[in-house]
């Protein structure tokens, strides 16, 4: 069964609380947080101090997805809020081998994104140091937007080179699933799916999360 991660950035923010309840009582497992700078992103979401509210509430693993440049700057404050799994871009870190590291120390799994046009092939020898890697099916930025189908075939190779290097790596995938997708991307070995619109879009979110954990 896929780990299954909505996204708030599709929740209803003047209900924020409410959504994060919604989540809780669902067979979600984690909660998906996307954090975007107006930098390394074309969009800014929100920062430390809704995280902070969030983490008041939400009952599961969080999930911080770092859309920003110079992600190594805030790694330690984004640990001391409440996150327990911190992926940075590949595209964002110049010392990517060293920020791992830091996101580690700091006491969270450590991940890596893979923008779309970014191959998998760049991971070869930063494989072994991440816990999880995250494919972005969409260009970061925005939610609700159209699965680039190219990414299937981004994770049979993940899948191929994490077995060829003896890890157990998590792959997870973020942008544009929904069943139709969700189906592909766990037939080809993904094993988090990151779900925004398709959930919160749904007039009934807890069933959704149910048909997406069925995968
Ligand atoms: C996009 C974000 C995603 C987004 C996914 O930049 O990283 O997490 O919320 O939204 P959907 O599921 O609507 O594509
Ligand atoms: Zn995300």
């Amino acid at each position: 069964m896929p780990i299954i991660a909505p996204s708030l950035l599709a929740s209803d923010f003047a209900n924020l609380q409410r959504d994060i309840e919604m989540v809780n009582a669902s067979e979600a497992d984690w909660f998906h947080i996307d954090v975007m700078d107006g930098v390394f992103v074309p969009n800014i979401s929100f920062g430390m101090p809704v995280i902070q509210a969030i983490k008041k509430h939400a009952k599961k693993t969080m999930d911080v997805h770092l859309m920003i440049v110079q992600p190594e700057r805030y790694i330690e404050t984004f640990a001391k809020i409440g996150a327990d799994i911190i992926t940075v871009h590949h595209e964002a870190c110049t010392h990517l081998h060293r920020t791992l590291a830091q996101i580690k120390e700091a006491g969270c799994k450590a991940g890596v994104v893979l923008n779309p046009a970014t191959p998998v092939s760049v991971l070869e020898d930063v494989l072994v140091d991440c816990d999880m890697v995250l494919l972005m099916s969409v260009n970061p930025g925005y939610g609700g937007q159209k699965f680039i189908y190219k990414t299937i075939h981004k994770v049979k190779k993940l899948k191929a080179m994490i077995k060829e290097q003896g890890l157990d790596t998590m792959i997870e995938i973020d942008g544009g699933v929904n069943l139709e997708t969700g189906q592909l991307l766990v037939d080809a070995g993904a094993d988090a799916l990151v779900a925004g619109s398709f959930v919160f879009g749904n007039e009934d979110p807890l069933a959704t999360i149910a048909k997406l954990k069925k995968l």
